[in-house]
């Protein structure tokens, strides 16, 4: 199961390493928050089913999780994937399927939680940054690394080149370490 809000191309490079044979997966649906995610149509190209569950249409923040929470569990996936999904999930949807939720966030956790990652490690005079995969915890951007990479932050850097070169370190770290949970190599319990 994966979740998106917007371009989907962590959840492009996902799709391509299933098809590539290098991620022994399958995935089971597709959730947006927003109906104009293009994500939503790359899952569909893909013969993914596709879905859109808009917080705009749900009373409070508390009904949008429980519509995400039961939708989710009905496709019983083993692992919720995050791919660009731009909302916090509510405590109670993180408790339901806690150590099966994974985020991938642009910046060399625990730096930089949070958003405008390429600009504040640009701004601090950093010479490096990169790309986390962690699992999910009560706390924003905090929950036990699985993988991370590091890419150079080279002379005259704007946060756009950084984002591209970011943007390609975690193409290529999410599907391993999904690939990782998968082969029981990476567990929520032994990190
Ligand atoms: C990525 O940079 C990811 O780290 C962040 O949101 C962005 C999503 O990009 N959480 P995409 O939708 O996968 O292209």
């Amino acid at each position: 199961m994966v979740l998106i809000s917007g371009n989907g191309s962590n959840l492009q490079s996902i799709i391509d390493h299933i098809h590539a044979k290098k991620l022994d997966a399958r995935i089971a649906a597709v959730i947006s928050n927003r109906a104009d995610a293009f994500g939503l149509d790359r899952a569909r190209s893909a013969g993914i089913e596709a879905l859109t569950i808009d917080p705009g249409n749900y009373p409070s923040a508390c009904d949008f999780d429980q519509k995400l929470a039961r939708t989710v569990s009905r496709y019983e996936p083993d692992l919720v994937v995050l791919a660009g999904y731009m909302r916090i999930l509510g405590a109670a949807f993180v408790k339901r399927f806690e150590g099966e939720i994974i985020n991938i966030h642009p910046s060399l956790l625990p730096k930089y939680k949070g958003l405008n990652t390429h600009q504040r490690a640009i701004d601090a005079g950093d010479r490096e940054h990169g790309a986390s995969v962690h699992f999910v915890t009560f706390e924003l951007d905090d929950g036990p690394i699985i993988i991370q990479q590091q890419v150079d932050i080279s002379p005259g850097e704007t946060a756009a080149t950084l984002q591209q070169k970011v943007h390609k370190a975690e193409h290529w770290i999410y599907p391993i370490a999904i690939q990782r949970i998968v082969t029981g190599e990476v567990s929520f319990n032994r990190l």
